[in-house]
């Protein structure tokens, strides 16, 4: 990362952070999340996250950009021992509400990740991180060292991951650039109206993930990319099944989602 965007990444993060601040808001009200359905004591976990992760009892399991924490708290339904991290502290507010309010022992920090990296110790067995996280941070390389520096030896990581060729579709570009893209746009929940926010992203090529937890010492287990997603986030996506998501272009279906499981050798 060049001097200038050193300079300017603070200015960044905040800009995010009071997007996701107020998005916090929006989302805590919206079918998409469904609060009323979690406290109802609903898993708000994919069969994919479900299926890569396994049986969590007992594990030590680092949440990376958990949102308001409903996935951190659905982690913790399941008998793992969880600490979820976020930039936001609306989100992080929230979450420590919600885990009150459902007695869950969920420890919440409000942070952003790649500074986390430089104080955490390799304490544990899962980092977890999923749908929408990357194009919000600027050094994929110090991600990964984050994520290496936070597992034990054997720990792992499960990145789930909405594919590059949506970002493609959506026009923006593929490989990772210092500058990010400025955008003005809404939220992703059907609540979202006409309110905007500004937001600053950057793209990852799936390559370069990968390269980058290469470099810090993660081998790779497993590599998928799906054509389903369990969310339905982009205009132009057709439900094929309850819950199953498809964006069809030309006749083809497109790669929505890629999962990574690696381990910290
Ligand atoms: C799309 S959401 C995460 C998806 C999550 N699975 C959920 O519950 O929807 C992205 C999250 O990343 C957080 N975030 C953005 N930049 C961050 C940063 N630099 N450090 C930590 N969290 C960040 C946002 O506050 C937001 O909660």
């Amino acid at each position: 990362m060049n001097e200038i965007m050193e300079d300017n990444i603070e200015a960044l993060l905040q800009l995010n952070q009071q997007a996701w601040d107020r998005r916090t808001e929006i989302h805590l009200k919206s079918k998409f999340y469904d609060v009323e359905g979690f406290l109802a004591g609903q898993c708000k976990l994919n069969p994919l996250e479900l299926s890569l992760l396994g049986d969590v009892r007992g594990k030590n399991l680092l949440h990376l950009q958990c949102h308001f924490g409903l996935e951190s708290l659905c982690w913790s339904r399941r008998g793992a021992w969880v600490t979820g991290l976020d930039l936001s502290p609306t989100a992080i507010e929230q979450a420590n509400r919600l885990a009150q309010q459902t007695k869950q022992a969920v420890h919440f920090i409000c942070t952003d990740v790649l500074s986390f990296g430089d104080e955490v110790k390799p304490e544990y067995d899962w980092v977890y991180t999923s749908y929408g996280v990357l194009c919000w941070l600027a050094d994929i390389d110090r991600w990964a060292q984050t994520v290496a520096k936070s597992l034990h030896r054997g720990g792992k990581l499960c990145l789930i991951e909405f594919h590059p060729a949506v970002d493609l579709l959506l026009g923006y570009g593929y490989f990772s650039r210092d500058e990010p893209d400025i955008e003005v746009e809404s939220t992703y929940t059907e609540n979202a109206g006409t309110e905007k926010q500004r937001v600053a992203l950057w793209n990852h090529s799936i390559g370069e993930v990968m390269s980058a937890l290469l470099r810090h010492g993660m081998a790779i287990e497993h590599f998928q990319e799906h054509r389903v997603s369990p969310y339905d986030c982009f205009a132009n996506l057709t439900e094929r099944a309850p819950g199953q998501f498809v964006w069809q272009q030309d006749g083809h279906e497109m790669p929505l989602l890629y999962s990574i499981v690696a381990r910290k050798q």
